[in-house]
């Protein structure tokens, strides 16, 4: 009876760790976390993007172009993944770069981040 148990209960166990891996496999590529965005976007973009990314951060005019709105229309219409390239590989001279600095995932975060300031339309 002990061992019957046993074995089941390892069974039980090794359901639940698939379980689990494969909800962490999903993490991995869904779409980001807005709230986790939110604080990388305040950390690391909020002084030339802005507070709500509207391009009014308190370093935006001392850029060559100006640091941009992140919720204007054209910004919009693109997908995560688009903007995470762009994110990643930066833009210009004041663009920074962020691969190395922040992950994918963390870019994805902050890609759903910018979608959760207005009512943006979600391009996979
Ligand atoms: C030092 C100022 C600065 C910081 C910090 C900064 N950016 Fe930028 N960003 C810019 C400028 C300037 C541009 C426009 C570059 C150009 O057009 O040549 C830009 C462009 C972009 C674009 C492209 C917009 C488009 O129309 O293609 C995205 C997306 C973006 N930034 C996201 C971010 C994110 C996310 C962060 C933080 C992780 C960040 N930026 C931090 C200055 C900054």
């Amino acid at each position: 009876m002990r061992r019957v148990l046993g074995r089941s209960f390892s069974l039980l166990l090794v359901v639940l760790l698939a379980t689990l891996l494969d909800a962490r496999a999903g993490e991995a590529t869904s779409p980001g976390d807005p709230a986790l965005g939110k604080a990388r976007f305040e950390q690391y973009c909020a002084v030339c993007h802005g507070h709500h990314a509207q391009g009014d951060g308190p370093m935006a005019k001392a850029t060559t172009p100006p640091a941009p709105s992140l919720v204007s229309p054209e910004v919009r219409k693109r997908s995560d993944q688009d903007l995470v390239r762009a994110m990643a590989d930066g833009m210009g001279v004041t663009m920074p770069a962020w691969r190395g600095i922040l992950s994918d995932q963390d870019l994805l975060d902050v890609a759903a981040y910018l979608r959760s300031l207005g009512e943006l339309t979600h391009l996979p």
